[in-house]
């Protein structure tokens, strides 16, 4: 497999081959970090982060891959760059492109990251946009394999806003490694009816279904894998809380809802995650609203079917394995 100089902006780009070679290879670059085998094979190389949205996992990940492969970063975020306020996206592309080997970007529209890679001659990596998180779908889909031995065949169940980045991903990878997809939901949180009908046309080919619930119960019924994230995203107006609320409440994930998906069902969640009230903004949504449990209750989140922070760790690993395929050469 030869992914030398590909950028890596959407699953959509990527074959079913493609991306499990990623998850295959971001395994054995784990094993390797915990074994102390050194893999600085991109020694000399650097690399630019834009962050337009912040971060913790995302920036974390790419540092620590950066460095462990032997790579320079360096962070860049609109307010101490001239990025979106004094040049132009094309323009920043082809300066950054002209000094490091690889760009990352997290920020708004799709439409932006693939202006960059438009622009930049360097491999250019999606590190979040409003529409996908494909470096999140490799963390997952590698937490998964991790805990079932295998990815074909699992039901994951979303449960919340599916039409924002994180839901369109994962119906976009399980489309791509036919694995079983609901999006359970208000129908108005459902994905778009054009990527819908682009993931059906996927899943004829490997195998795959996706289907949708507005019954929380029906919809997680024999899951596998029950996945939510926050119910309002970064970028998105605080006014939208109220309604948010209002349509999401009944999606909230549950002891019932694991219990009724079944004994085998771990949880899952990219993270940040409003399952504690008592910190930061989640204080302000909780005295506002007088809501004692945002999308998944502290319960579901503390307790040993919660898979998160295996998830977080792995964001580090499958990065660390875009970053080798796309910049080593074979
Ligand atoms: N899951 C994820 O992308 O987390 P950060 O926003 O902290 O990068
Ligand atoms: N949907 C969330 C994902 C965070 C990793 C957001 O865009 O804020």
């Amino acid at each position: 497999m030869n992914l030398f100089g590909r950028d890596f902006l959407k699953l959509l780009d990527y074959t079913p081959e493609e991306i499990l070679y990623l998850i295959d290879l971001a395994a054995e670059l784990k094993e390797k970090k915990k074994n102390g085998v050194l893999t600085d094979v991109l020694r000399g190389r650097n690399i630019a982060l834009i962050f337009e949205k912040t971060s913790t996992r995302t920036r974390c990940a790419f540092e620590v891959a950066a460095h462990d492969l032997g790579m320079g970063s360096t962070y860049l975020n609109p307010n101490d760059s001239q990025i979106g306020k004094k040049e132009s996206i094309a323009d920043t592309a082809r300066v950054l492109a002209g000094m490091f080997d690889g760009i990352e970007y997290r920020g708004f529209d799709q439409e932006i990251v693939e202006t960059i890679a438009k622009y930049s001659k360097v491999p250019v990596w999606n590190g979040l946009t409003n529409e996908f998180h494909p470096t999140q779908m490799l963390a997952d889909a590698l937490t998964i394999k991790e805990h079932f031995g295998k990815l074909s065949g699992i039901h994951l169940v979303y449960m919340g806003d599916a039409r924002y980045n994180t839901g369109n991903s994962l119906m976009v990878l399980c489309a791509k490694l036919g694995m079983h997809f609901t999006a359970v939901s208000n129908k108005k949180y459902f994905p778009s009816e054009e990527l819908v009908k682009t993931c059906q046309e996927i899943a004829v080919q490997t195998g795959a279904v996706i289907d949708f619930s507005e019954d929380p119960l029906e919809g997680t019924k024999g899951a596998d894998v029950i996945y939510t994230d926050i119910w309002v995203s970064m970028g998105e107006p605080d006014e939208v809380w109220e309604e948010r609320i209002k349509d999401l409440e009944p999606y909230r994930v549950t002891m019932d809802i694991m219990n009724n998906a079944g004994e085998k069902c771990v949880f899952m969640h990219c993270l940040p995650s409003f399952h504690d009230l008592n910190t930061g903004i989640g204080k302000d949504i909780k005295n506002k609203y007088g809501l004692d449990e945002m999308e998944v209750t502290d319960e579901v989140f503390e307790s040993d079917r919660s898979i998160v922070f295996e998830e977080a760790e792995n964001r580090m690993h499958t990065i660390k394995a875009v970053m080798y395929a796309t910049l080593k050469e074979a």
